[in-house]
C-alpha cells in the first residue's frame, strides 16, 4: 500500500514539532546501521528525518543526544552485534539521563526480539518495525512529550512511503530502492517475515529520483530490491525490470547503474540482453547460488537447479565475456552432506566467481529450516566454510592477477582506510583499487594502470591525461 501523501505530510508536521523542541539547542544524533544495503538506504532516510528534526548527525555516540540502532536479522551474529552495542549504551544513558535510545529494522520487527528489548533493555526508549519507518517522527515526538516508551510493530504486509527526506552518506554514490519485501520464502530466510510482501515503486517515481540524483552529481546508482527480477509484476500496469533499466539508462548524464539482488529463478535472458546493450549498466552481476546441490536447493525452496544456474552464467558470459560474477553461498544448511557440499565446490569451480559472500547457516526462529532434521554441527560447517573460502581465494587471486598491466576506470571514493597516502576507488567490476593521487579526484572517475594485485585489492598508478 502506498502511504497517502496526507499521512506523509502529517509526519513532516511531527518533524517540525520536534525541530521546535530542539530549537536553540545543539542536539546530536547517531544512526548505527547493521546488515544489508537496504538497511543502509533506510538509515539514510532516518538520518534525513533526523536532520529535519533539528539534529546534527555524528558518528560519535558519546556526544549524542539520540542514538538509533538500525538492526539486521539475517544471521544470529548480526542480531548479537546490535544487542551488544545497545547493551553498551546503558552506560551512556547513566551519564546522560536525557539520552534517547531507539531501535528499528529487521531484528526488532520480530515479536520475540521486540519483547526481549522491552523486558531486558529498559533504557531503550522506542522501537519500531520496518513498516513503521515513515512514522519515526511521530514515534519520537510521542516519546519526548509523553515520556513513555514506545513499541510500534504492525502485522501489515508492508507499505511504500514516497517523499521522505534523505541524508545521503556519499555525494557521488546513491541507493535507490525500487521495491521492498520478498515473496520467495527461502526456507532459511527471515526476510519475508520482517520486510513483508513484494511491492514495487512506480517507475515514474524511480525515474524522477534517479534524474534528480544525477543532476545532483551522483555518478553511481545502485537499484535495490530483495529480488529485482520480479520488479513491476505487482504494479497496476506491469513493467519488467529489464524495461525499467532501459528507461533509467535513457536518462541523460554520465552515470553508472548497478542492481542487486537477482534471484536465479527469475533472472531472464531479456535482462542479460539489456545489460549487454547498455553502456551505463556496470558489467557486474550478483547472482546468489546458495548451494550447488539440487537436493539442498529444493530443501531451500529455491526453485532452480545447478544446471539452470550454470546455463544463466553461460549465457551471461557469451553476451558479456568480461562480466564480473559474484554470489552468496550458505554452508551447513540442515541435511547438507559432504557430497552436497562437493557439488557446491563443483559449481564454484565452473562459475569462476570474481568474489563470493559465504555464510554459515544460521537458524532463524519461525523459518521452516529451523525445524528441519539433521542440523549440521558447528565444527562441520566451520570446516566446510574454510574449504569454500580457500577454493574461492585461489580463483579470486588468479582473476585479480589478470588485471596486471591493464588500465581501469575507477570511481574515486576517498582516502584508503589503511594507507592515508593513497586514494581508493572502485572499478566497474567492483574491484577495490588503491593509487596515489590528489583529493580533488574524490568523486570523479580516474584511469589507473594496475601494477600489483592482491586477493582483495589492486594497486596502480594514476594515468595522467
Ligand atoms: N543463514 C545464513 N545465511 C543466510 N542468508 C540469508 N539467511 C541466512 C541464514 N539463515 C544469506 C543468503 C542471502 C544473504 C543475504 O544472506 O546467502 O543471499
Ligand atoms: Fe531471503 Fe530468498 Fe527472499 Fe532473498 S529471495 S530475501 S534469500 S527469502
Amino acid at each position: 500500500m502506498l502511504i497517502p501523501q496526507d499521512e506523509i505530510a502529517k509526519q513532516f508536521n511531527f518533524m517540525q514539532a520536534v525541530a521546535r523542541l530542539n530549537e536553540g539547542k545543539e542536539k546530536y544524533a547517531t544512526v548505527k546501521t547493521y546488515g544489508c544495503q537496504q538497511n543502509e538506504a533506510d538509515s539514510e532516510r532516518l538520518a534525513g528525518m533526523l536532520v529535519k528534526m533539528g539534529y546534527i548527525l555524528t558518528e560519535n555516540e558519546q556526544a549524542s543526544d539520540l542514538i538509533l540502532v538500525n538492526t539486521c536479522a539475517v544471521r544470529e551474529h548480526a542480531e548479537l552485534k546490535a544487542l551488544s552495542i545497545t547493551g553498551q549504551y546503558k552506560h551512556l544513558k547513566e551519564k546522560n539521563r536525557d539520552l534517547l535510545i531507539g531501535m528499528c529494522g529487521c531484528m526488532v520487527s520480530q515479536e520475540h526480539r521486540k519483547e526481549d528489548v522491552k523486558n531486558k533493555y529498559p533504557y531503550v526508549d522506542f522501537v519500531f518495525g520496518t513498516s513503521m519507518l515513515y512514522k519515526f517522527p511521530e514515534i519520537l515526538y510521542t516519546k519526548i512529550r509523553s515520556g513513555k516508551r514506545q513499541f510500534c510493530l504492525d502485522d501489515s504486509e508492508g507499505n511504500i512511503a514516497e517523499g521522505l527526506p534523505v541524508a545521503r552518506e556519499s555525494r557521488f554514490k546513491a541507493w535507490v530502492s525500487i521495491m521492498y519485501g520478498c515473496n520467495n520464502f527461502c526456507t532459511y530466510c527471515i526476510v519475508p517475515y520482517v520486510r513483508g510482501r513484494e511491492r514495487s515503486r512506480e517507475p515514474d517515481a524511480i525515474l524522477e529520483e534517479v534524474r534528480l540524483l544525477v543532476k545532483d552529481g551522483v555518478k553511481e546508482i545502485t537499484l535495490l530490491g530483495q529480488n529485482v527480477n520480479s520488479y513491476g509484476k505487482d504494479l497496476p500496469s506491469p513493467v519488467s525490470f529489464a524495461e525499467l533499466l532501459d528507461r533509467i539508462c535513457a536518462l541523460e548524464g554520465d552515470f553508472t547503474v548497478r542492481f542487486m539482488t537477482s534471484h536465479p529463478k527469475d533472472a531472464t535472458k531479456e535482462l542479460i540482453d539489456v545489460m549487454a546493450e547498455n553502456q551505463k549498466i556496470a558489467k557486474a552481476f550478483h547472482l546468489p547460488l546458495q548451494s550447488g546441490s539440487d537436493r539442498i536447493l529444493s530443501l531451500m525452496n529455491r526453485h532452480y537447479t545447478a544446471e539452470h544456474y550454470l546455463g544463466l552464467v553461460d549465457y551471461m558470459r557469451k553476451k558479456m565475456p568480461d562480466i564480473a560474477l559474484t554470489s552468496d553461498i550458505i554452508v551447513g544448511f540442515p541435511g547438507e552432506t559432504e557430497e552436497d557440499f562437493q557439488k557446491t565446490l563443483e559449481v564454484l569451480g565452473k562459475a569462476e566467481y570474481d568474489n563470493i559472500y559465504s555464510f554459515i547457516y544460521s537458524r532463524r526462529v519461525g523459518t521452516p529450516a529451523a525445524s528441519m532434521p539433521d542440523q549440521i554441527p558447528p565444527e562441520v560447517s566451520r570446516e566446510r566454510f574454510a574449504r569454500l573460502i580457500d577454493r574461492q581465494m585461489e580463483i579470486s587471486n588468479r582473476k585479480n592477477k589478470d588485471y596486471t598491466g591493464t588500465l581501469l576506470r575507477v570511481l574515486v571514493e576517498g582516502r584508503s582506510k589503511t594507507d592515508e597516502t593513497k586514494l581508493t576507488g572502485r572499478s566497474e567490476k567492483n574491484r577495490l583499487v588503491h593509487f596515489e593521487g590528489d583529493d580533488a579526484l574524490i568523486g570523479t572517475y580516474a584511469d589507473v594502470l594496475i601494477t600489483k594485485t592482491e586477493t582483495f585489492a589492486l594497486f596502480g598508478e594514476l594515468k595522467k591525461n
